[in-house]
């Protein structure tokens, strides 16, 4: 199923009781390629319109929950934006019905899904890619198979899965997926590390692996050291032996924080400011100066972060939570040759989707070291899907440091 041929329908049922269309797509070109974007891309008609299920029309494999099951059975409560603008105004819990089960297709449970920046920024129109309006909210959460269609092969009942792409719209209770959208995880890791396991961890494992030669006893530096991408950062390091000096904003529970962050793994924990002083010195008498600088925050952390990049070294950038660009001295770039670059998880995904090989590979390994207790979810506050706009705004104020997770 891609875009162009997006034949799957959902009924919105709005509190007039006036049904809605979902209309198609996301914007971007790549998005249009991806058939696991259909899911956001559902269209809905009204209730009873002459084409609702058309896909299934005649189909054996139609499945019996949607033949059983009463209308009530068929819905889901989905948190929706209409238009763009502050999320804790435009997102609203509705009842969505949902579309026929095809025979590629499975219906799941979502269990949770976590509140990322991505997930705001969509929702206020500002990120890489939109989708048409309404939208489900949510691009990262993990959901359980409840049944699947005839033609299913790599999913059964009960199995976890995790979308593959971005915009799956994740903040509902049920879904029907296609196949092709989810992948499968183990279902005995805990249930806030398979949430939050598909950009986050994902994005540090491969900015740990892609951009410089990392081996036992090298240091990483990173902002927004505790953020959910700079935890998973830590840990992942940690596990191979590579040094972490973390930076985080100064705040009233900066000591709570920084034990937090070492007991996870973290080498150094410091302040913004710190970066600028002459300390730094003493840190670097015990530390090797890193190849590697990641960052999410832009502006003059990041300028700072390059000033400690070793001859060489690589700088990263994959977030920009401070709205500020990237300046980078000219003397980093001569005597220093500093490589500055960039990475976004959602195109690495696309980039490996055709056989799917390296996205299995890594979340094994992710899910191997959560098994082994080496990589813990981020610190996270769990939210029934009524408090939604609570979370959703909590999810935009500076120093919360924990996740917003939606338990559905
Ligand atoms: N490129 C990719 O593929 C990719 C993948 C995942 C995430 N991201 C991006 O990475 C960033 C972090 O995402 P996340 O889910 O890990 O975040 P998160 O867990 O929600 O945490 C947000 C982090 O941003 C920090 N922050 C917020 N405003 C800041 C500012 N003005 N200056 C400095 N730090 C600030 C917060 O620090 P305080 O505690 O001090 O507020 C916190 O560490 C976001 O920009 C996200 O879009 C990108």
């Amino acid at each position: 199923r891609t875009w162009s041929s997006g034949v799957i329908f959902l009924t919105l049922n709005v509190n007039s009781r006036v049904a809605m269309w979902l209309s198609r797509c996301l914007r971007s070109q790549a998005a249009r390629r991806r058939s696991s974007a259909a899911a956001l891309s559902k269209c809905s008609t009204p209730r009873g319109d002459a084409n609702w299920g058309d896909a299934n029309r005649g189909d054996a494999n139609v499945s019996p929950f949607r033949r059983l099951a009463g209308p009530a059975a068929r819905a889901s409560k989905a948190l929706l934006f209409r238009k763009h603008g502050d999320p804790s105004k435009v997102v609203q819990l509705e009842d969505v019905d949902l579309p026929p089960i095809g025979a590629k297709d499975v219906l799941v449970k979502m269990l949770a899904a976590p509140i990322n920046p991505s997930d705001i920024n969509m929702i206020q129109g500002t990120y890489a890619i939109l989708p048409d309006l309404p939208a489900v909210g949510g691009n990262e959460g993990v959901a359980q198979i409840v049944e699947v269609g005839g033609q299913v092969t790599s999913l059964r009942t009960g199995d976890w899965v995790i979308p593959k792409d971005a915009g799956l719209g994740t903040w509902r209770t049920v879904a029907v997926l296609a196949e092709d959208d989810v992948i499968a995880l183990p279902s005995d890791i805990p249930l806030l590390s398979a949430a939050t396991l598909g950009v986050n961890p994902c994005t540090a494992f491969r900015m740990l692996c892609d951009f410089e030669d990392l081996k036992a006893g090298d240091s990483v530096i990173q902002n927004a050291a505790n953020s959910g991408v700079g935890q998973a950062v830590i840990q992942i390091a940690a596990a191979r032996g590579i040094s972490t000096i973390n930076v985080i904003r100064d705040r009233a529970e900066f000591t709570q924080l920084s034990d937090r962050l070492k007991a996870m793994g973290g080498t150094h924990v410091i302040k913004e400011e710190a970066l600028r002083r002459p300390d730094m010195k003493e840190l670097f008498k015990n530390c090797p100066k890193p190849k590697l600088a990641l960052n999410g925050v832009g502006g003059k952390s990041a300028t700072e972060l390059l000033r400690h990049l070793q001859y060489g070294g690589s700088m990263v950038t994959y977030g920009g939570m401070a709205k500020q660009p990237v300046t980078v001295p000219v003397s980093a770039l001569i005597f220093k040759d500093v490589k500055v670059r960039g990475f976004w998880v959602t195109q690495w995904k696309r980039d490996h989707s055709r056989d799917g090989k390296a996205f299995r590979a890594m979340l094994d390994e992710l899910c191997r070291l959560i098994q082994q207790g080496k990589l813990t979810p981020p610190a996270c506050t769990e939210v029934g899907l009524q408090d939604y706009s609570r979370a959703l705004d909590r999810a935009t104020q500076p120093f919360t440091s924990a996740k917003q997770v939606l338990i559905l």
